[in-house]
């Protein structure tokens, strides 16, 4: 498939006021995109809007609610119509010991596969009309290394980035098979230095702004999955030592 352009593109980018998403809000004003910028915090979205003038369109929404977004969806429909791009970047991770506390994980449980796995789930079903208007247009979506291989303390976010990793790969082909021009994208993350990974136990994480850079430009060669800096060696030894692959991964 022919690569995605962002100039002049209007890209819907979650969480991307914070972490590796406000690194993609700059990244995309600067290829000449526009972003509509959604997340909880209207302050840290108001901030990142007013450095980029009339490129930047914010939408406060806590992608935890069942409602959150299909009503997005909707916003998207009747006010930027012309939006071409997703990109579903928001994500928690919750570290949870399972083997303690018996019932009391159930609504950290919906609470992170709500974010992680159903809005963007509904988010990509419902803008895909929206989406297909464009002779080109793009879902892009943001997995990990932990997909691969999951970590013992975050069991939960590892089902959900798997369970993105396989929704990407079908929505791929249901889109090819409907003859729609939009390319379909998985992004597997590495570990980087944000909030999200700061229990993380490394010495070394790859700096946001590189891991929204290679993103970006894994999307504009048209990759059907984008493996960011050390998933290469990752997606590599898995598959040459399935075993070895889990334990690197297990305790990170
Ligand atoms: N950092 C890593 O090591 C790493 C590794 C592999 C994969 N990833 C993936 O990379 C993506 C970006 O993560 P990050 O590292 O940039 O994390 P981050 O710095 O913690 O940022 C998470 C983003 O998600 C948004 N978000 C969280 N809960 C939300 C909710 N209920 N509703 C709407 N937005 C919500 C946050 O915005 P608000 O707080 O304003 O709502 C924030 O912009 C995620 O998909 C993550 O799984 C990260």
């Amino acid at each position: 498939m022919s690569g995605f352009d962002f100039q002049e593109r209007l890209v819907l980018v979650t969480g991307g006021a914070r972490g590796i998403g406000l690194h993609l809000t700059h990244q995309l004003v600067e290829r000449g995109a526009r972003v509509l910028m959604v997340g909880r915090d209207l302050n840290a979205l108001e901030k990142a809007r007013n450095e980029h003038g009339d490129r930047v369109f914010i939408h406060a929404a806590d992608l935890a609610h069942p409602d959150a977004a299909v009503e997005l969806a909707r916003w998207v429909a009747r006010e930027h119509p012309d939006c071409s791009a997703l990109i579903n970047n928001a994500a928690i991770m919750i570290h949870e010991d399972l083997t303690k506390d018996g019932d009391l994980h159930a609504a950290a449980i919906s609470t992170e596969i709500g974010i992680n796995l159903t809005a963007p789930i509904q988010l990509a079903a419902a803008l895909l009309p929206v989406l297909a208007k464009h002779e080109k247009s793009l879902i892009a979506n943001v997995t990990s290394g932990l997909a691969i291989a999951p970590k013992r303390d975050a069991a939960v976010y590892c089902a959900t980035k798997a369970g993105m990793r396989s929704f990407t790969r079908s929505l791929r082909d249901q889109c090819r098979k409907a003859g729609l021009g939009v390319q379909v994208s998985e992004v597997v993350m590495t570990l980087v230095d944000t909030t999200l990974s700061s229990a993380a136990n490394a010495m070394k994480k790859y700096p946001p702004s590189f891991a929204a850079a290679d993103m970006l430009a894994g999307i504009e060669k048209g990759q059907d999955e984008v493996w960011i800096e050390k998933t290469k060696i990752l997606r590599l030894l898995h598959r040459l030592a399935p075993s070895l692959a889990y334990r690197i991964m297990r305790g990170r």
